[in-house]
């Protein structure tokens, strides 16, 4: 998968992506937004675990964001499963020396088109840490809706927070609600392999 937008491009991970996603990944203020399943420091092992997981996935939900060059970020989205098997939670970070240019929202937007056009999926989320206005930000300009406050619903550096949920849905029915549609891939085949979380 590879979808480009300016210089910019959101495709499948490579093993040699490595390097760089340690490189961008081993900063605390991409780790103190995002899950603790990305520990800090984050080493070499650390990217190229990340990167198994991700080549390894069927359907792939998880792509690097990255330059002509190289990987400079993550982003993905995690299917749910069981009556939440319409929905999908999605996740990104980017290279602190890449901010504030307008590439996650890219990217965002990017991931989003990608996943209703090939995913039965009627719904994407976000959870964002309450001292993170920036990824608000980055989701409002992607088209997804502030619902609510989830209280209390996050322990991050050790502190207990409040995230903020945001969603988008789908703007046509998705292949479960309609008859004679192009097939879509069913998100709930996402391997047990899968990371917890999108990035
Ligand atoms: C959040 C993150 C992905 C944003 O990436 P980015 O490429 O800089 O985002 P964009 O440039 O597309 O948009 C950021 C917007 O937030 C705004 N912003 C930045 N800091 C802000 C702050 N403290 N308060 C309010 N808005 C802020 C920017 O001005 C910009 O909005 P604008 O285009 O209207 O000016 C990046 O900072 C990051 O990777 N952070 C660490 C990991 C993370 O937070 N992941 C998301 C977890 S939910």
């Amino acid at each position: 998968m590879r979808i480009e937008f300016g210089e910019w491009q959101i495709r499948s991970f490579q093993p040699d992506d490595a390097p760089p996603l340690a490189k961008y990944g081993n900063n605390r203020a991409v780790w103190r937004n995002i899950w603790d399943q990305h520990p800090h420091p984050y080493g070499i092992g650390d990217a190229e675990e990340w990167i198994r997981n991700a080549m390894q996935q069927s359907p792939e939900t998880i792509f690097a964001i990255a330059s002509a060059t190289e990987a400079i970020g993550c982003i993905g989205m995690l299917p749910q499963s069981d009556v939440a098997r319409l929905s999908a939670e999605v996740g990104y970070w980017l290279g602190e020396p890449f901010w504030g240019r307008g590439i996650a929202t890219a990217a965002l937007k990017a991931l989003t088109e990608y996943a209703f056009i090939e995913f039965d999926l009627v719904r994407l989320y976000a959870t964002v840490m309450e001292w993170n206005p920036a990824s608000a930000k980055v989701l409002e300009k992607a088209g997804y809706q502030y619902e609510g406050l989830m209280r209390k619903s996050a322990i991050k550096d050790g502190q207990v927070i409040d995230q903020w949920l945001y969603a988008i849905l789908r703007e046509r029915p998705a292949i479960t609600e309609t008859a004679g549609s192009r097939p879509r891939r069913s998100s709930a085949s996402a391997p047990a392999a899968a990371p917890r979380h999108p990035c």
